[in-house]
């Protein structure tokens, strides 16, 4: 794997489409993933009249974004909240709506990069992979409670593992022996569980496995399902959401949500829509946007992004 970037995937795009949304006096952008502040602090400079809320659930995230963005003084408030809580930060903000939401799924190259964190698996960690430290299930109890069948259910939907079941019936082997504390030993048993074949054209063996324990121990998918129609739900006339999604289950959630969104309720076979029965939202991109392979040089982590926008072309948020 080539070293994490830093450098916000897809940035320019990402400004362009939120800009025309955030361009007028106390507008407000809610950057839902905040992580290392690279899209926010763009939004700020690129939109001076609008402010922004950034959230993120990883503590250490956000005392780096906090410090990046001091120069923009009140114009940047840092919460620490996972993005389903979007109705109680606005209102502890005392905001009864936002002009634009980001949502950048997934890790952030500082997670990565500081090995005790337990995400990467090149070397040898605790196996941890929360977001929020803090608090939760930690991947080593993921590994070491989970019944067999529900280890290869993980492996299978978010790591899209082909030998979900073999793997998962060797952890359970294995923890009888001795539990699993560091990734070392997950991934010495990967590398023997995984045939040859598979593991010269399947890129690196603890890959799919280490993504589906991440997605599990930080329980992604619900928490994307619950925040979508909150951040939606949230948008002022005009506003959009804009979501960057690196994995195909989460591009196919953001897709059936925006999809629903911007359907006209509408028989199909009605020749003209009714006015004040025209859908509330627009679809902005069309399809899921992708980086060029300019981009992606520079930046790997690009490679697998899908970008999706959607406006609220009327009514205002409830
Ligand atoms: C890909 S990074 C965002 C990078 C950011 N756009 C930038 O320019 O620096 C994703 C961030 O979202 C945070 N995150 C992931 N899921 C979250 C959730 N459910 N609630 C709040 N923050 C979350 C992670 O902790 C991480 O810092």
């Amino acid at each position: 794997m080539s070293t994490p970037s830093h450098v916000p995937v897809l940035l320019d795009r990402v400004v362009a489409l939120l800009a025309p949304a955030l361009d007028r006096e106390g507008a407000v952008f809610l950057d839902a993933t905040l992580g290392l502040g690279g899209h926010t602090e763009a939004v700020l400079r690129r939109c001076e009249p609008a402010r922004a809320i950034g959230v993120d659930r990883d503590p250490e995230a956000l005392a780096r974004a906090r410090e990046r963005l001091a120069p923009f003084g009140d114009r940047f408030t840092g919460v620490h909240a996972v993005y389903d809580e979007i109705p109680e930060v606005l209102h502890d903000q005392g905001l009864d709506g936002v002009d634009a939401v980001l949502f950048d799924l997934g890790v952030s190259s500082m997670q990565l990069d500081v090995t005790e964190r337990g995400f990467a698996y090149r070397e040898d960690a605790p196996l941890d992979m929360r977001m929020d430290g803090t608090a939760g299930t930690t991947a080593a109890d993921v590994l070491n409670t989970y019944p067999e069948a529900e280890l290869a259910r993980v492996l299978r939907e978010y790591g899209e593992e082909k030998f979900a079941r073999r793997i998962a019936g060797a952890i359970v082997r294995e923890r009888a022996r001795e539990p699993f504390t560091t990734s070392a030993r997950l991934v010495e048993l990967l590398y023997a569980e995984i045939p040859a074949p598979a593991r010269r054209t399947g890129g690196h063996p603890a890959k799919r496995t280490f993504q589906a324990l991440r997605m599990e121990v930080n329980d992604e998918l619900a928490v994307l399902r619950r925040a979508l129609p909150a951040a939606i739900g949230a948008l002022r006339t005009g506003g959009r959401v804009v979501v960057e999604s690196y994995h195909s289950l989460e591009d196919r959630l953001v897709k059936q949500t925006f999809a629903a969104a911007t359907r006209s309720e509408v028989p199909p076979d009605m020749p003209v829509v009714p006015a004040g029965m025209e859908p509330a939202l627009r679809l902005v991109t069309r399809g899921a946007e992708q980086a060029t392979p300019a981009e992606i040089e520079e930046n790997p982590r690009a490679a697998s992004v899908r970008l999706r926008a959607v406006e609220r072309v009327r009514g205002v948020a409830s």
